[in-house]
């Protein structure tokens, strides 16, 4: 358990815990990317490592990956377990009706790929992250790009009414390459009212691998804030 944490931190280690309450010794599960599904991680970790969890991780990026090894947390693959029972996952944006914007660290399409293999879907945030509509506050959507298409993909995209920039690395020159091997565009649509719509069109375009863009996957959120965590639940039939 980390000490000396700031209060988002706070908040989003509130979400993960309430989350790996839904985690049975046996599963298989999806272990998600980003700070917040760290958490989780980590304190799933804990469980295995004093030997009150029998777990396997489906990692759903390198990041994840790594910290699966570190906390000891046995990892899989799709190829082995095709059904998932729980995946734990963060977000960048969410709405009440659990639209989400997802891929704040690239790693979006097997994020997806792992929650659509899954039984129960949980997403873990800071409650700041809900906003009425997703796009709100200046919200990026990522969008996983074929280098070779990168040109007309973000030509396509400011077809659509959209703002694309190609995420660039931190710490060296030149633009983010995903655990696939591909670009990453943030696209600024503003408020997006539709966005079951504006995500079919924007994953038909030739060269969109995935989109961040994560509509019905999604069965309960649990929301980290100072006075406890709320949560939503919208299970899938
Ligand atoms: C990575 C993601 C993350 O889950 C999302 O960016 C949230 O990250 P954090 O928990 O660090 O705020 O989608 O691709």
């Amino acid at each position: 358990m980390k000490v000396n944490l700031d209060p988002i931190q706070i908040a989003k280690q509130k979400a993960a815990l309430e989350a790996v309450k839904h985690v049975k010794d046996g599963f298989v599960v999806g272990l998600g990317s980003g700070s917040t599904a760290a958490f989780a991680i980590e304190a799933l970790g804990e469980q295995v490592k004093n030997g009150s969890l029998h777990i396997l991780g489906v990692p759903t990026s390198s990041q994840a990956f790594q910290l699966a090894v570190e906390n000891k947390i046995p990892v899989t693959t799709l190829d082995e377990h095709p059904v998932i029972d729980v995946t734990i996952d963060g977000a960048d944006q969410l709405t009440p009706e659990l639209f989400l914007i997802k891929g704040g660290g690239a790693a979006l399409a097997r994020e997806k790929i792992v929650a659509s293999a899954s039984k129960l879907n949980i997403i873990i945030a800071d409650q700041p992250k809900k906003t009425a509509l997703i796009g709100e506050n200046n919200q990026f959507v990522p969008i996983e790009v074929l280098p070779f298409a990168l040109a007309i993909v973000k030509e396509t995209i400011i077809a659509m009414g959209g703002r694309p920039v190609v995420r660039e690395c931190k710490g060296k020159l030149g633009p983010v390459i995903t655990d696939n091997g591909n670009a990453v565009i943030d696209a600024y649509f503003g408020e997006i009212v539709n966005p079951a719509e504006l995500a079919v069109k924007v994953k038909m375009v030739p060269g969109v691998v995935e989109t961040g863009f994560f509509i019905g996957l999604t069965d309960i959120a649990y929301l980290g804030y100072a006075g406890g965590v709320e949560k939503i639940e919208k299970l899938r039939k």
